[in-house]
């Protein structure tokens, strides 16, 4: 396999296969990307989508579910400002990081829990009207993203997402457990018929979510 040089821009090496490019893509949203001057760990093809997501669903609300910094749940923030419509619910196990731009934002109500255990504090702030889209992106094991899927996929009604992030641990990239989110997708779209994963999200090629969008039919 042709290694990426460091030193050499895309143009001089566009014969190197894609494997490569999404380690040197990783390494940069590991360790370099940021929103607003807030540390996050989010693919910005991804968050594209989730743009023309939140645009076009308008949902009342936004459940995001694994926040760390805050940098991501900031940018979900923006896109309903911009709307002048939304709030966010963001659920974490630990908030100690979160950076204060975050935590100070109007639209968001942070709750510190596990995601599988303090489901019900979520549920209670979801009204029945309520438009929901739910984006997971927390402990990203198999057990823990299942639980999630489960739980969390009753929220949503037809027409409606939940995104399972980060499917591309072992399914193109070497981190993370196998099985994973890819393999917690799977098995739950074969125990419930009521949802799709609606692969022309993934249509910029490169997604950090492969299966991950999934879409409630009926
Ligand atoms: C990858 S980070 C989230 C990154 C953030 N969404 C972003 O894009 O910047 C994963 C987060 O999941 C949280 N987490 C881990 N296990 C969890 C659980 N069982 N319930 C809720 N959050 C959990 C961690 O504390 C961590 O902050």
């Amino acid at each position: 396999m042709k290694e990426i040089m460091n030193d050499l821009y895309m143009e001089g090496q566009l014969d190197v296969e894609i494997a490569p490019v999404l380690q040197r893509m990783q390494n940069r949203i590991m360790k370099q990307t940021t929103y607003h001057g807030v540390i996050t760990h989010k693919q910005p093809l991804d968050f594209w989508v989730y743009q023309e997501m939140i645009y076009e669903l308008k949902p009342d609300v936004i459940i995001e579910i694994g926040n760390c910094r805050g940098g991501s749940t900031l940018a979900l923030a923006h896109q309903q400002d911009l709307m002048d419509h939304g709030r966010i619910i963001a659920i974490d196990i630990d908030h100690s990081l979160l950076h204060e731009k975050a935590r100070a934002h109007p639209r968001i109500e942070w709750i510190e829990d596990c995601a599988v255990a303090g489901f019900d504090k979520v549920k209670k702030k979801i009204k029945k009207t309520d438009t929901v889209l739910v984006i997971e992106d927390s402990a990203h094991t198999y057990k823990h993203t299942l639980k999630c899927l489960r739980l969390y996929s009753e929220l949503i009604k037809v027409g409606g997402y939940m995104i399972i992030e980060d499917g591309i641990g072992r399914h193109g990239l070497r981190f993370g457990e196998s099985p994973g989110p890819f393999e917690a997708t799977t098995q739950f779209l074969t125990e419930n018929k009521n949802f799709v994963a609606d692969r022309d999200k993934e249509s910029f090629f490169i997604t950090w979510n492969p299966q991950g969008y999934l879409k409630r039919i009926s």
